[in-house]
């Protein structure tokens, strides 16, 4: 019983699910195929949950990871939050079940309808990213005759992340205001009557693997609470983003229980020093909970040498699974049921691009036409960025939860990829 991740391991030569054979999955369903390990997820998420046992905190799940209900209502149902970025985001996390305190809506370029929608159904908490912004939100919130719970995000101008595309907090990039346009925007916000500033709000970047990171952006943020502090106000919630990374490739990733021993007591003890009652935290974990419950099956349909490298062409493209091709990632490509012997392989995909590559010569059991491969970790950022791209189809997804196999997402048809044309 070879272990790749906790919950996925061979059994008699055939890579499973806890114990269910991905192959035949993979004959009842097709390729390429999404195969979601629910009782993972809980597992993730629940590991996050116990590690804030003493602070008051709002696990809101950035849906952007991955929003499909079958993931979405699991979480509600663990008590989860939902971080969204659009007015149908607050729509699918009140489907899902979550209840509208814990909602958090982000982004920095919201557009009015997205407002609306988050004020209409008094979400817990949106965060601004400009003055523009809280000037409409004051607008809109006062024409519903509303109160709007809003953080402030602050760019602390801290660099990090996996790969340049998915840094967001340092002073170039777009997102948030300026640590003293904070501390103004707060305080113009307590003036406006259908505004209430509660929230400081950071998030640095993604698949960030550097506790030091958080602890520089938990000391910022507490010290822009403290200058908040001095003009008479209080700031009751830190909202601290997601960004922890996972281990894709071997990589020593963060847990949350390092993370919130490195973060809490800074938060506590500056808040307590200086006579203010400890805040409710709120992160937006995405990647974490969901990346390692994943696998994306792919079936070889070719194998052929072509120059120095032996390719296999397998079913899956980039359109089904972006990351290679967007941010270089690295996956683990791993057989379903190995051959004997070896052999260096290049995989790619369906799509007329050289981007439309999974692995660049990479060591693995030889593989024949047919044969299908896993590619793990593939439960962040994988389907929810899936398109139909040389019009291809968004794979089928299925969950395996309590030892049974079910769908979540059926394959696109080509009527439902053509449903939205009006021509
Ligand atoms: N909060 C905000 C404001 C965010 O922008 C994001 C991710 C998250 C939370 C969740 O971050 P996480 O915990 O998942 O790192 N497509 C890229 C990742 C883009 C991340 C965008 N923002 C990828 O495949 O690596």
């Amino acid at each position: 019983m070879e272990k790749r991740r906790p919950h996925i391991f061979y059994v008699d030569g055939e890579l499973t699910i806890r114990g269910i054979k991905l192959s035949d999955i993979a004959s009842a369903y097709g390729t390429p195929l999404y195969v979601i390990d629910l009782d993972r997820v809980v597992e993730r998420y629940d590991e996050v949950a116990s590690s804030f046992r003493s602070v008051k905190i709002n696990i809101a799940y950035a849906y952007k990871a991955n929003s499909l209900l079958a993931v979405t209502k699991t979480l509600a149902m663990r008590g989860s939050g939902a971080t969204v970025v659009s007015s149908y985001g607050i729509k699918v996390a009140k489907i899902s079940g979550v209840e509208s305190p814990k909602i958090v809506l982000d982004g920095p370029s919201k557009s009015d309808d997205d407002i609306e929608e988050a004020i209409s159904s008094e979400i817990g908490l949106i965060n601004v990213e400009s003055r523009d912004e809280l000037d409409t939100i004051e607008k809109i919130a006062s024409r519903q005759k509303k109160k709007a719970r809003v953080g402030i995000r602050v760019n602390l101008g801290l660099r990090a992340g996996a790969h340049p595309k998915i840094m967001t907090g340092g002073r170039s990039h777009k997102f948030g205001v300026s640590e003293r346009e904070a501390v103004k925007l707060f305080a113009l916000a307590a003036k406006m009557d259908s505004i209430k500033p509660i929230a400081l709000h950071s998030h640095i970047g993604s698949q960030i693997n550097d506790l030091s990171v958080f602890r520089a952006e938990a000391a910022k943020l507490v010290s822009i609470a403290l200058e908040i502090h001095k003009k008479g106000l209080e700031v009751p919630v830190l909202d601290l983003g997601g960004g922890l990374g996972v281990s894709y490739a071997g990589e020593k990733a963060i847990s949350y229980r390092e993370f919130a021993s490195a973060v809490t007591d800074v938060i506590r003890n500056a808040y307590e020093e200086n006579g203010m009652s400890t805040p409710e935290l709120v992160i937006e974990p995405g990647r974490y909970i969901v990346a390692d419950s994943t696998v994306l099956l792919m079936r070889v349909n070719y194998v052929k040498k072509l120059g120095r490298r032996r390719w296999l062409l397998v079913d899956a493209g980039m359109n089904d699974f972006i990351r290679p091709a967007m941010y270089g990632a690295k996956h683990e490509i791993i057989p379903v049921r190995p051959r004997e012997g070896t052999e260096v392989y290049s995989i790619g995909g369906p799509v007329c691009e050289s981007s439309d590559v999974f692995a660049d010569r990479i060591k693995l059991p030889m593989v024949e036409r047919g044969d299908l491969l896993a590619l793990l970790d593939a439960g962040a950022y994988g389907i929810s960025m899936a398109s139909n791209y040389n019009i291809r189809p968004i794979p089928a997804v299925v969950v395996i939860s309590a030892g049974e196999v079910k769908l979540a997402r059926k394959r696109d048809s080509l009527e439902h990829i053509l449903a939205m044309e009006a021509w």
